[in-house]
This record gives C-alpha cells, structure tokens and sequence, in this order.
C-alpha cells in the first residue's frame, strides 16, 4: 500500500501532492507562477527556479496537511528528474533529495513525458492497464513543450512514432495569443476567444496532413508542424492591418478559425496513425488537451472500436499527482535511485513504459 509524495518543478508550476497505491490522489497542490511570467510572453528560467525555490517548502507542506499524513507515512519520494527547464528542474529534484535523505526514505526519479501519458489514470482503476485489450494503446500528448504520438504495446515497450518537426500544439497556441495580444498562456484564452467566433471563416493551414493534395514524405507521416499555421496567423494579421486594430468580430473569427485548423490538424495525425498501427485505444494528455473542442472532437469523431482515455483536465497540465502515480510502478518493483542521480533538460529515446512492467 505504498503511499508516495510526489514533486514536480519542471517548468512554471510548483507541485507537492500524495498519492495512494497509484491512483488514489489524497492531494495535489499547484502553485502556479503564471502571473510571474505573463509580463514576458512566457516562462523565463530563472525567474522560475527562484520562484520555485521560494514555493516548495509550502507547496510540500500544505499537500501533507491536506492530505492529512506527514512524512512519516510516505514510503518513498517521487520527482520530476526531465525533460523541463534546467534550474527549475533542479529545485525540485535538490529538494527531493534533501527529503529523502533526512527522512530515510527511497527516491524515484521519475520522467515528466510519461508522467503525463500516467495522469490520465489517476483517480480511476488502473487494473485497465493491464487488460490486453487496451493495446496497442496510442498516447497523443500535447503540451508546451510536446507534441507527439506514442505507440505501447502489451508487453511494456513503448515508442515514439511522431513528434513535432518544430513548435509544439501548446507553443502555437502560447505564440498565437501572445502575437494577438491575448495574453499568457495562450491555450485557455484562445478557447475562451474561440467561443464567440466562426471557425469556418478563415483558413489557416494544416500542415503535414496532406491537405495540399501532396503527397507526404515517409518520415513526416505522423510528425506534426506547428511553424505554418503561427506564420501563416502571422499575415493574416498584417493584412488586416494589424491585431491591434481588428474589430471584435474579426478578432474571434481569427482565433476560432486558428484553434480549428489546430484540432483538425491533432485529431487527423491521431486517427491516422491508431488505423496505420491498429490501435486499439487513445490516450490524450498534456496541457493542451484541456482544450474542450479538441475533447469534444475526439470523443464525436473517434472510431467505434477505439477506447478513449482523456485526462480529468485538473491533471492535464503540470501537476504532482502523475509524477507520485508513476512512481508507485517503480516503487512496487523496488526501482529507485541512487542520491546522486542528474536531471535532464532533453526528453531520452522511449522504449518502455513502467506502468506495464
Ligand atoms: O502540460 P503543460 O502544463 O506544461 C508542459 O509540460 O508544457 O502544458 C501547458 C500548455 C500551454 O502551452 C498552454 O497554452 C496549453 O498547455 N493549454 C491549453 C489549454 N490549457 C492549457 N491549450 C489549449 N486549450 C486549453 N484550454
Ligand atoms: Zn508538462
């Protein structure tokens, strides 16, 4: 019955929560720095370590209390290790340590990608992953930093078959609305914009789909492209003469038609690759899939013999909960790491998946 306080700093949200057995989340603080970072138009490194640094002690705090449980109750310690933001990463993990350390207790590095993947089975029965019939299970996960199809299979190995070739779904939206004026970050108020006006009334590209009528190269068949559509947003604003002066109207059919052409663009490359490798069901996580539409999308337009799996949206963005929910698949094979274990900025070649181990 492992109970694990998980942390995560990987970017611009300090997070402490603990959970039970790996799904049961007791609590899953989120301190978030947004508003630290709104006046630059997006995360700025080292104003998030310091911001880190000053959070965790309470975030770690308030997560015990709330669960009601102290350190003394935790069997093992789990961190976000990468990929993030260097020094923000490194507050958490240096944190981490020093808890372990004082408190005897084991360490779990844990990687913050497929922690997203994991956030989608909290709170829920997660003998579901071991039903065979879940696989090969495709994992679309679209963050601030990530765009890409996972495909797992059955016995625990794991692959990236597409990821972006430049921005990824969160950054088109974050650029978007940062060159619109709407502010940081981009995704909810881009959904929020999006409401009011005609997605039909412009059009912006879908790159990589094939839409042009031609032909896609091999190696791009399930990468995504993000530059286009922010580019092609980009002169459609200078030929209105400028976002500035757009009518209203003109403003919400812009970001309606721009948030469509994302979701087609997302929805086609999944569809298309769970047909191309036969999966059975999909898993939509990260950030972005807090975005209704593309919920909505994806739950009208899946194929019938397709499971869906979307993430409780308080789980979709960075939050502790997947980071301590991973970690117990680690824990109950006795995995953990050794004190001197490195953060990494970079997100490592995936081959496996824990959870199915
Ligand atoms: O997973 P996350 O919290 O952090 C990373 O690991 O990157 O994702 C943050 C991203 C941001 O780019 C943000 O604009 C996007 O998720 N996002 C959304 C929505 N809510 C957050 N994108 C579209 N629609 C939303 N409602
Ligand atoms: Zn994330």
């Amino acid at each position: 019955m492992p109970l694990i306080l998980g942390i995560e700093s990987s970017c611009d949200e300090t997070s402490a929560a603990v959970v039970k057995d790996g799904s049961e989340v007791k609590s899953n603080i989120i301190a978030s720095q947004i508003a630290k970072h709104a006046e630059y138009g997006g995360v700025v490194p080292e104003l998030a370590a310091r911001e880190h640094l000053t959070a965790i002690k309470h975030v770690v705090a308030e997560a015990l209390s709330s669960s009601g449980t102290t350190m003394k109750d935790m069997d093992s310690i789990a961190v976000t290790m990468g990929p993030g933001l260097m020094p923000a990463l490194l507050i958490g993990v240096n944190f981490a340590k020093g808890l372990a350390a004082s408190n005897k207790l084991p360490i779990i590095g844990v990687d913050h990608f497929i922690a997203h993947i994991y956030g989608t089975f909290l709170d829920t029965d997660i003998n579901i992953l071991r039903d065979p019939s879940i696989y090969p299970l495709l994992a679309l996960v679209v963050s601030g930093g990530h765009s890409a199809l996972v495909l797992v299979t059955a016995d625990g190995k794991a692959r990236m078959i597409g990821t972006t070739i430049d921005d990824a779904a969160g950054e088109a939206f974050d650029k978007a609305a940062k060159l619109l004026g709407l502010g940081y970050p981009g995704g909810p108020v881009i959904e929020k914009t999006a409401k009011e006006g005609n997605p039909s009334k412009y059009h912006f590209p879908r790159s990589l789909t094939g839409a042009t009528g031609k032909g896609l190269d091999e190696k791009n068949l399930f990468n995504f492209s993000f530059s286009g559509v922010k580019t092609s947003l980009l002169y459609h604003c200078k030929k209105l003469g400028g976002a500035e002066n757009m009518d209203v109207q003109t403003m919400h059919d812009t970001v309606a038609s721009y948030q469509e052409a994302i979701v087609d663009v997302l929805c086609m490359k999944a569809f298309d690759a769970a047909k191309h490798f036969g999966a059975k069901s999909l898993v939509l996580a990260g950030g972005v899939a807090c975005n209704n539409p593309l919920r909505e999308r994806l739950e009208k337009t899946i194929p019938d013999k397709i499971k869906l799996f979307l993430a409780a949206k308080k789980y979709c963005t960075d939050n502790a909960a997947m980071v301590a929910g991973l970690a117990y698949h680690f824990h109950r094979q006795n995995k953990f790491h050794k004190l001197d274990f490195d953060p990494y900025a970079r997100l490592p070649e995936i081959t496996e998946i824990p959870f199915l181990m």
